[in-house]
């Protein structure tokens, strides 16, 4: 079951009201909303996700809370009223990493699809039958950082693997077995990221949600990597509807990391809407 991350920390910073009207566009398992209902019962949610099965597994029974399946990058198409609160708690859930038929995880077999939404949009090995060597170079370096992207992305681009499995395979094949789960979680990033056009969702979420919140509104984003906490941390400074409320992100306790290590790398950062 996916533990949420940073859930005092968000309540405080959403500033829950009583009545108020709040967004969740990363429902998941719906950690996050079941909080925010245990915090205030009379708040409205929209819950949002791209991902069927996260919505069609979730436990929350109310009427306060209306589930969606969507993009958030659609979010003021979707939502046609001002709302309080609006929070993002970008990537993956625990549900998807641990499902090997969504290839997610480099830990399990199965096909390297890597889709949130499956009904959208192209699985990640049917992409690379149609890629150049200098297209994966880009994402392995761009979306994973990662400074051995050139040989790597050779070597799959020759293979073309169609599982999780067999790309696993390669990268061992070309990487010392010191530092080679780092290099797996940076090429599974990094492929993740653009299948699901991951940052381009983010910045065009922020913009949106900056639409559909009313004056005091806030906007919450909990991130887990460098590239995401970027793009949230400039909009946050460049956009002029909105001042900036953290900051320095805020990160999880050791007692949270210590109990959820999936925490260590999470940021949040808030925003409040002039
Ligand atoms: C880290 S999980 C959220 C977990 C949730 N906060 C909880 O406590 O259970 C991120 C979720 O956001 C969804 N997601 C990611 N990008 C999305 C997007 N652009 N639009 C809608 N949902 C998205 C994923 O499918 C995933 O279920």
């Amino acid at each position: 079951m996916h533990e949420p991350v940073l859930v005092e920390e968000l309540l405080f910073w959403l500033n829950i009201k009583e009545n108020g009207i709040y967004v969740d566009c990363t429902l998941g398992s719906g950690g996050h909303t079941k909080a925010i209902f245990e915090k205030a019962k009379k708040v409205k949610i929209y819950g949002i996700d791209r991902d069927l099965e996260a919505i069609s597994r979730l436990k929350i029974k109310s009427k306060k809370l209306k589930v969606l399946r969507a993009n958030f990058r659609n979010l003021s198409n979707i939502i046609e009223e001002k709302v309080n609160g609006v929070l993002f708690d970008i990537g993956i859930s625990s549900e998807q990493i641990d499902s090997p038929e969504r290839g997610f995880s480099y830990r399990f077999d199965g096909p390297l699809d890597l889709r949130m939404d499956q009904n959208r949009g192209v699985p990640c090995f049917e992409l690379l039958e149609e890629f150049k060597r200098d297209d994966l170079e880009f994402i392995l370096k761009n979306y994973g950082e990662e400074r051995r992207s050139k040989k790597i992305a050779a070597e799959i681009i020759k293979n073309k693997p169609k599982t999780t499995g067999e790309l696993v395979e390669i990268i061992r094949r070309i990487t010392p077995y010191k530092g080679r789960s780092r290099v797996l979680a940076r090429v599974f990033q990094a492929l993740r990221i653009f299948v699901n056009d991951e940052l381009e969702c983010l910045r065009e979420g922020l913009c949106e949600a900056t639409k559909i919140l009313e004056k005091g509104g806030r906007v919450c984003v909990i991130s887990y990597h460098s590239l995401e906490d970027r793009i949230v941390k400039r909009y946050f400074k460049e956009e002029p509807a909105l001042i900036v409320l953290t900051k320095k992100p805020v990160r999880p306790r050791e007692s949270e990391v210590s109990r959820n290590p999936r925490s260590r790398s999470a940021k949040l950062r808030c925003a409040e809407k002039q």
